[in-house]
């Protein structure tokens, strides 16, 4: 991969997705410091300039259509996990795609996606902030960082490069089953009952995480034997 590295920029994945059509696939754009990070569900990512990775990869003609999609998230989430494993950490993954370390979230990533009028993927702008240095999270109650896990510093360009390694590595199986088994035995609270809200239904119930679906569809099975299947902000954890 081609790491470009930006001193300043609102967002690395606006950046990209401005840029789209002239950055060759495998074009990674990283920045010292974002002044309009963009999060989830509209929210602004905050991350203190020079101290965290922030960064967005982009992917193109991956010959892959859109229900094949949440492969992606997969596959990065799975990434993110393995490289903080490799720095002595363990990471669950809070499904979809929110990077956990004991019950804090350490990493979170925007994948935005440009679909051809066939339904294929032409291209996946994969945006990622990982927490490696910051120690205070003022707008946050419930993060962490790689510093605070392990009392380490460390050097960025190479974390950066240490991530897109193993990312790199576990590219051919992104149709995998491989992958798939990876990402649910990664899931933050599997096989443990807890408690979740049925956004769909305004309800709220105990149940266990069995895993996902090939869709990316999470199963809940519910404590007295319901069967639940949710999209992206259908269902929200109790923590
Ligand atoms: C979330 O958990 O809400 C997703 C956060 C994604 C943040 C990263 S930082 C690099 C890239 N550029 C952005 O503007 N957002 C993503």
């Amino acid at each position: 991969m081609n790491v470009v590295w930006l001193d300043t920029v609102d967002s690395t994945n606006s950046e990209a997705l401005r840029r789209l059509a002239q950055l060759p696939s495998g074009t990674v754009l990283a920045a010292r410091e974002q002044t309009a990070g963009r999060g989830q569900r509209g929210n602004t990512w905050f991350s203190e300039p020079g101290k965290n990775l922030t960064f967005s990869m982009v992917l193109k003609d991956l010959a892959i259509s859109a229900p094949d999609a949440p492969r992606l998230n997969y596959l990065t989430s799975v990434a993110v996990a393995s490289y903080l494993e490799s720095r002595g950490v363990k990471a669950d993954i809070k499904w979809p795609n929110d990077i956990y370390v004991g019950g804090r979230k350490i990493c979170g990533m925007l994948l935005e996606n440009t679909l051809g009028p066939d339904g294929r993927l032409l291209a996946s702008v994969i945006g990622i902030g990982i927490n490696i240095h910051q120690k205070d999270f003022p707008q946050l109650a419930n993060a962490t960082s790689l510093c605070l896990c392990t009392g380490k510093e460390y050097e960025l360009t190479a974390e950066l490069k240490a991530f897109l390694d193993t990312f790199e590595g576990l590219l051919p199986q992104l149709l995998s089953e491989e992958l798939s088994a990876a990402y649910s035995a990664r899931l933050f609270r599997k096989d443990v009952p807890a408690r979740y809200h049925d956004l769909l239904t305004d309800c709220e119930y105990q149940g266990v995480i069995e895993g996902v679906e090939p869709d990316g569809r999470l199963h809940i099975r519910s404590l007295d034997g319901r069967d639940c299947y949710y999209r992206f902000k259908e269902v929200s954890y109790i923590l």
